[in-house]
């Protein structure tokens, strides 16, 4: 396990960078930080280190795999073709939390890192380290959140340790990440590209860009089959069933009070501004409701928090859907399995 404080660009006084590479190079599987949350990264040319990603994980082998670059360059060995609009989101958000879906040129990458797709999920991170390790080891490289599958992502390496300590050969710890939450990832091999899973960029800025985006009606209606794989999987879920609350800080209170007289020890997810209003055995701030960045920034640390309390049941505030508040909720639904309390 490796610390980076701050990276510099002279890979020598940084071994980390060249020894992470040279693990990727040997097809082992290593985790780094990027922006968003901390990845597992693997060879994507090679199934044997595909298939110890997916092990270290216990993922399931039909969820495919995003693909890191450093550089543009590095698509043309595995994409079909760049659509105008894909190209128009490259130049505005790449290095950046956009994960953008493309036609797999046939023959090239492991095919189980694209779970046998006929498409492939691309990204270039916005993240020193990451972007420096990629580059040294001159690989794509697969990384999924470097969690136990199900488990929240993780956004420092102390929960990469929690979660995958003796599973991979190796951890490269740059800090916590900053976004907090997972990239967005878009469909372009449409002609009105799609969000498949809402993250760091909001659909508000993508439109900015390319006009008219649609969004993945799986998102919205939970009766319908998403078209990114990993979206029906169970995800994010801490260990006591947590439940979403649409009403006031008063209504809350009144719903843990019951919880309370039957006995039972209750967690609330809660924001700075509200920190001091509730009664409960275990009240944690989600960053703050007016800047929705900070509450992205430690949703996940927050959930694996109560994984630490013995709470037996958790209730949440809800936040606006508007910019990452979408990613936000997407997140916290699923992590309730979709359990909303009206007022
Ligand atoms: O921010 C992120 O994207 C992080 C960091 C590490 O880069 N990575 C990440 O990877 O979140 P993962 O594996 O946890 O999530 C990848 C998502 C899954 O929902 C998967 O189903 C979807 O991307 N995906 C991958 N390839 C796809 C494809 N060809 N078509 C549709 N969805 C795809
Ligand atoms: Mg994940």
């Amino acid at each position: 396990r490796w610390s980076v404080d701050k990276y510099v660009d002279d890979q020598d006084s940084y071994p980390q960078i060249s020894q992470a590479a040279d693990l990727l190079i040997n097809n082992e599987v290593v985790a780094f930080p990027t922006e968003t949350v901390y990845g597992l990264g693997g060879n994507a040319e090679n199934d044997e280190a595909v298939a110890k990603i997916f092990a270290a994980k216990g993922r399931p082998s039909d969820n495919p795999l995003i693909i890191h670059i450093a550089k543009e360059e590095q698509l043309n060995a595995f994409v079909e073709k760049i659509p105008e609009k894909a190209a128009q989101l490259m130049k505005q958000f790449w290095p950046g939390p956009l994960t953008l879906i493309f036609k797999k040129k046939a023959g090239s990458l492991s095919d189980k890192a694209t779970a046998g797709l006929s498409t492939v999920a691309v990204r270039m991170p916005d993240h020193p380290v990451a972007l420096a390790i990629i580059s040294a080891a001159g690989l794509p490289v697969a990384a999924p959140s470097a969690n136990r599958s199900g488990r929240p992502s993780p956004t420092t390496a102390e929960h990469v340790w929690e979660d995958l300590n003796g599973k991979i050969a190796g951890l490269v710890d740059g800090g916590p990440t900053g976004v907090g939450v997972e990239s967005t990832v878009v469909d372009c091999t449409e002609f009105i590209p799609v969000i498949l899973r809402p993250g760091g960029v909001t659909k508000e800025q993508l439109e900015a860009v390319i006009g008219e985006v649609s969004v993945d009606p799986a998102l919205v209606d939970k009766g319908e089959a998403p078209k990114s794989p990993g979206m029906k999987y169970r995800h994010y879920a801490p260990d006591a069933p947590l439940t979403l609350v649409n009403g006031t800080r008063e209504y809350i209170q009144e719903l843990v009070d019951k919880k309370k007289a039957e006995g039972l020890s209750v967690g609330i997810l809660t924001t700075e501004e509200n920190l001091g209003f509730y009664r409960a055995d275990y009240v944690i701030a989600c960053g703050k409701r007016a800047d929705l960045n900070s509450v992205a920034s430690s949703l996940y640390d927050v959930l694996r928090k109560f994984n630490n309390t013995n709470a037996d049941v958790l209730f949440s505030e809800m936040f606006p859907q508007e910019g990452v508040g979408h990613a936000i909720m997407n997140r916290l639904m699923k992590a309730a399995g979709h359990r909303v309390i009206n007022s």
